[in-house]
């Protein structure tokens, strides 16, 4: 029985065509260990060729911070075609892998890279989870991993602020001292925003019947850059680049149960980041 075409592609397909999508990355590949991944988005992974919804630029910026921080235990938001889990689960270092994505259909070819390579013990997919189902992401952080901890999280799912910070504030706390959390496309609403600009021939603003925006990601990279100075206790470090931002976990210890980002950032100038707010 072929696969049904993923939610997240049908979606995609309204505004682009197969074609484009399959090519959006660039189309260049690599090969790993056997394994081609392929930049760009299209349903055609196999277990040894995925689609990876990634630039090469990126795949080589990703490598780098991985080697550099060298995770064990690694939680992924966001399966896509899967190239991003199989890379990850081809790094030497890592040894327990989950991923998540509310995609409800498996996909196989991951499901066959997993067992043709014996990981079934330390990777594993699961689908029809939201990102922002915090009870479901901190049971599979218990569940799956050694002693309740993560070492990196990589949160490529959604990309929408309320989604990405109701992950941030289940997994953020369970990353031992020193994990990461990365996020992936902080900055895409700040280059679509820069994009306009440089689209309009006059500086006349947007329309006035423009639609309200969302709340852009961008907000969230601000506020793990502010918490480094106003909780830096909790979020001790952050790596920022065009591409993502990584949050790195103090020592200070948390209670998962009550964690809060705003918490993080109310520090001495509260509604730092409110509408409005040091405007005359
Ligand atoms: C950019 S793709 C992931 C790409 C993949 N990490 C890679 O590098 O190849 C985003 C994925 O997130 C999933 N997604 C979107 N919204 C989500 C949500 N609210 N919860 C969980 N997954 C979501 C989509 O179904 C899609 O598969």
């Amino acid at each position: 029985m072929s696969r049904p075409l993923p939610a997240n592609l049908k979606d995609l397909y309204g505004v682009m065509t197969p074609e484009s999508a399959a090519q959006m990355y660039g189309g260049g590949s690599l090969v790993i260990d056997g394994v081609e991944f392929v930049s760009g988005y299209a349903p055609d992974s196999t277990p040894d060729r995925f689609y990876i919804v990634k630039s090469a630029e990126l795949i080589a910026m990703y490598r780098e911070f991985l080697d550099a921080v060298r995770p064990a235990r690694v939680f992924e938001l966001g399966i896509a075609e899967g190239g991003s889990v199989a890379l990850l689960a081809l790094m030497s270092y890592v040894e327990q892998l989950v991923a998540i994505d509310n995609e409800p259909n498996r996909l196989p070819a991951l499901d066959d890279f997993i067992g043709a390579r014996g990981l079934e013990g330390s990777v594993s997919a699961h689908y029809g989870i939201d990102q922002a189902d915090g009870a479901t992401l901190a049971g599979l952080v218990e569940r799956h991993f050694d002693h309740g901890e993560v070492d990196l999280v990589i949160d490529d799912a959604s990309h929408v602020y309320d989604l990405s910070v109701a992950s941030f504030e289940a997994l953020f706390p369970r990353l031992a001292p020193g994990g990461w959390y990365l996020l992936e496309d902080w900055a895409q609403p700040l280059k679509f925003a820069a994009a306009v600009v440089r689209a309009s021939t006059d500086d006349a603003g947007p329309p006035a019947d423009a639609p309200d925006l969302p709340v852009p990601l961008s907000r969230l990279g601000l506020e793990l850059t502010i918490a480094t100075c106003t909780a830096s206790g909790v979020v001790d470090r952050v790596m920022v680049n065009h591409e993502f931002i990584a949050a790195r976990r103090g020592p200070e210890p948390v209670d998962p149960a009550s964690f809060r980002l705003a918490d993080l950032t109310a520090g001495p100038v509260p509604g730092f980041l409110a509408e409005g707010a040091g405007r005359a």
